[in-house]
C-alpha cells in the first residue's frame, strides 16, 4: 500500500523549501521504504491566479483522501488588497475547517547549537522544550455572527464572536494531556476567564476533564500572563493548551525564544491523525527567490508528518538526527547565522541534510 502524500508549496518561500524538504522525502523514501507517492498541488495566492479561489474543492477533495499533506506557505502583497473572502489566508482557514484539524501541535524546541541566536538569555532558554497545543477549528476564528456592519448613526462598527461548545475544548483538552503524558505531565491551560464567559467555560472543562488524567498536573494562567511568563521564565512550561487566537499568538512568541521562527514545525490533526504539516513561519515574501530562507522548518515539518501520520517512526527520527548533524557542523541560513559559523542558502542547507540522511 503506499502511502498518498499531496504537497502546497504555496507562495513566497514555500515553493523553495518544499523543493528541500521532497529531496529530503524522497531519500528517506528509498532509505526506509516508506512507499510514498507525491502529488503536487495549489494553495493561497498561486491558487487565486489559477482559478480565482484560494482553495480550490478539488485540491480540497485530494486532500481529504491523501494520507498527509505537507504545506509550505500562504500570501503576500500581491494579494494583501484582495477582498477578504478570497484573501490566500481563507485557503488556509479552509483547509483547516474541512479536514476538522482541530488540533495544532506547535513544538517550541531548542536546538542546544542555536542557544545564542535567540533574543533572551542563553541560561533563560537552554534546554527549552515546550509544546503548544493550539485550538485550530474554532473560537474567534471561526465564530458567527462575524462582518462590518452599519450602525444607526451610519457608523461602521467590526465585530467577531468568540465562541467555544463543551465538545471543542474537551477533544483539545484530551490532546494536551495524552501528549503530556508522553513528556513532562504537565498541562497549562491558558485564558482570559477573568473577562471572557466563553473561556470560564473553556476552564471549567478542563477542570472536569483533568479528573480523567490524574497522573497530569493541570494548571491555569490568564493569557496576559502567559505572554510576560513566556519571555520571563519560558522552561516553567511543559505543555500549554489554548484556544485558536490566543494559540497563534503565543506560538509566535515561543518560536522565538528558540532563536528562529525558521526551525519550528508544526502538525495539525484531526480525529483520525490525518493532518496537515506545515512550518510555523509564513511565506516571507520579502526574501522570497533568494535562496535565503531557511528550509529546517519545512523538513522537519516533513518528519513530523512521517511521525504522526504514517507512523514511521524510525524515518523521522533519522530526518531529526540529520537536521542536529547539520548544526553540528556549524552551517546555518541567514536568520540563525552567528559569528565564526558557516552561511549557506537555502539549497546548500536542504543538500547538507540529504548528506547527513545518506550517513545516518
Ligand atoms: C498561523 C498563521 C495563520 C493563522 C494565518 C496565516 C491565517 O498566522 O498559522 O499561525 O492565523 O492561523
Ligand atoms: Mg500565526
Amino acid at each position: 500500500m503506499s502511502n498518498k502524500i499531496v504537497l502546497l508549496p504555496g507562495d513566497g518561500i514555500g515553493p523553495e523549501i518544499m523543493a528541500e524538504a521532497l529531496k529530503v522525502l524522497e531519500l528517506a523514501d528509498k532509505k526506509f521504504k516508506l512507499n510514498l507517492k507525491f502529488d503536487e498541488d495549489l494553495i493561497g495566492g498561486c491558487a487565486i491566479d489559477a482559478h480565482g479561489v484560494p482553495l480550490a474543492n478539488s485540491t480540497l477533495e485530494k486532500c481529504q483522501q491523501a494520507d498527509a499533506v505537507l504545506m509550505g506557505a500562504v500570501g503576500g502583497p500581491k494579494w494583501d488588497s484582495m477582498d477578504a473572502s478570497i484573501r490566500p489566508e481563507k485557503g488556509l482557514l479552509k483547509i483547516r475547517y474541512e479536514m476538522g484539524l482541530y488540533a495544532n501541535l506547535r513544538p517550541a524546541l531548542l536546538y542546544p547549537q542555536l542557544a545564542d541566536a535567540s533574543s533572551l538569555k542563553p541560561e533563560l532558554v537552554a534546554g527549552l522544550d515546550i509544546l503548544i497545543v493550539r485550538e485550530l477549528t474554532g473560537g474567534i476564528y471561526f465564530g458567527e455572527p462575524r462582518g462590518i456592519r452599519l450602525l444607526d448613526n451610519g457608523e461602521r462598527q467590526g465585530y467577531n464572536t468568540y465562541v467555544y461548545a463543551e465538545h471543542e475544548v474537551e477533544r483539545i483538552g484530551r490532546t494536551a494531556f495524552e501528549m503530556a503524558r508522553k513528556r513532562g505531565n504537565r498541562v497549562c491551560s491558558v485564558d482570559k476567564a477573568n473577562v471572557l464567559e466563553a473561556t470560564v467555560l473553556w476552564r471549567e472543562v478542563m477542570q472536569s476533564l483533568s479528573r480523567e488524567y490524574s497522573d497530569v498536573e493541570l494548571s491555569h494562567m490568564y493569557v496576559d500572563n502567559a505572554a510576560m511568563q513566556l519571555v520571563r521564565a519560558p522552561k516553567q512550561f511543559d505543555v500549554i493548551v489554548t484556544g485558536n487566537m490566543f494559540g497563534d499568538i503565543l506560538s509566535d512568541t515561543a518560536a522565538m525564544l528558540t532563536g528562529s521562527i525558521g526551525m519550528l514545525p508544526s502538525a495539525s490533526l484531526n480525529n483520525a491523525s490525518r493532518g496537515l504539516y506545515e512550518p510555523v513561519h509564513g511565506s516571507a515574501p520579502d526574501i522570497a527567490g533568494q535562496d535565503v530562507a531557511n528550509p529546517l522548518a519545512m523538513i522537519l515539518s516533513a518528519a513530523m508528518m512521517l511521525r504522526y501520520s504514517l507512523d514511521q517512526t524510525k524515518a523521522a527520527d533519522a530526518i531529526e538526527k540529520a537536521v542536529g548533524s547539520v548544526l553540528d557542523k556549524g552551517l546555518r541560513s541567514a536568520d540563525i547565522y552567528a559569528e565564526g559559523s558557516t552561511k549557506v542558502g537555502t539549497r546548500q542547507m536542504g543538500d547538507a541534510v540529504v548528506q547527513a540522511l545518506n550517513e545516518v
